[in-house]
């Protein structure tokens, strides 16, 4: 056998080097006609990457382990802050524990229907585990700087395995319902103390049938700032929720982004019980004082 028929590969078509038209495209449809950004600086991957959207809708193609040990793989090669890898990820392909799980992380009728359910979980139970070894106290791990870094380290690996994915065909979502219950949710996926999920992940192949477009995002101009921030964000925000507004309308859903925002935040007593997620930290061993 050759070298490169024994090369592993993983073909996806629509991976290639993008042409100018499929580029402006592509542009057009994130951002629409006026103002979208213009470069030149593209490969297959940022065009993928511009075409990303949530996929909700799975098709019956299963993903092997091999698929899933590729994007998990490529997952740990993300940065991980100080060299700490505070973060884990929890695969659960069983149906009935994705039956079970289900109520716990917001009910998302589709959370059942995707060959893989992820959950990715700020991790700080090795350190701990290193620290009671060593007999030495593990006061640091107590502080919001290392709950945070837990936290931001599993997004990083997250992106990394959604950018994998995609790449390969496949599409996500991510579920932040996955906080809705955080102690049920943690004795559920029997995590150990200093241990949380940050948020759970759908993974598949896309149906056929799935419908999901690629969402709009506001312009550029009011989310990359140049040397300091420009607070004047109104007047970017109110042509965004134009879009984004137009954008639902299309499914023939009555939205408005803006009110959407402002009643979101209105309110700090009902966020599907991530209202307390502090006190539920601090139940799972992370103080975040
Ligand atoms: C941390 C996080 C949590 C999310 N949680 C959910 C969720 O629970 N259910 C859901 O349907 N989508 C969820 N999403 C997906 C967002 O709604 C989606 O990314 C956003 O509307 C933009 O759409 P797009 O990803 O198709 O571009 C989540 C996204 C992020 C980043």
């Amino acid at each position: 056998m050759s070298e490169a028929a024994d090369a592993p590969t993983s073909q996806n078509p629509d991976l290639h080097q993008p042409t100018r038209d499929e580029l402006v495209e592509a542009l057009r449809v994130r951002f629409g006609g006026d103002g979208a950004p213009a470069f030149d600086a593209v490969n297959p991957t940022i065009l993928r990457q511009l075409q990303h959207r949530s996929v909700r809708r799975f098709s019956d193609r299963d993903v092997t382990d091999d698929q899933l040990r590729a994007i998990l793989t490529a997952a740990q090669a993300a940065s991980t802050s100080s060299n700490q890898h505070s973060w884990s990820v929890i695969v659960v392909r069983d149906q009935a524990r994705k039956e079970q799980l289900k109520p716990l992380i917001g009910n998302q009728p589709f959370i059942d229907k995707a060959p893989v359910l992820l959950f990715w979980i700020a991790d700080l139970h090795r350190s701990a585990a290193l620290a009671e070894r060593a007999e030495r106290p593990f006061a640091g791990g107590a502080l919001l700087e290392a709950t945070l870094v837990a936290f931001v380290d599993a997004a990083l690996a997250a992106q990394n395995a959604t950018v994998a994915a995609e790449s390969l065909g496949m599409g996500i979502t991510y579920i932040g319902g996955a906080r809705n219950h955080p102690e049920e949710t943690a004795a559920a996926l029997a995590l150990p103390p200093h241990t949380a999920v940050a948020f759970g992940m759908t993974l598949g192949w896309p149906s056929p049938t799935d419908r999901a477009k690629i969402r709009p995002r506001p312009l550029p101009e009011i989310v990359v700032h140049h040397e300091q921030y420009d607070a004047d964000v109104l007047p970017g925000l109110d042509a965004y929720a134009e879009r984004i507004n137009a954008f639902f309308a299309e499914y023939g859903r009555e939205f408005d982004w803006q009110t959407y925002i402002t009643e979101h935040f209105a309110d700090d007593a009902d966020f599907f019980g991530r209202e307390r997620l502090r006190e539920a930290l601090r139940d799972l061993g992370l103080p975040s004082d």
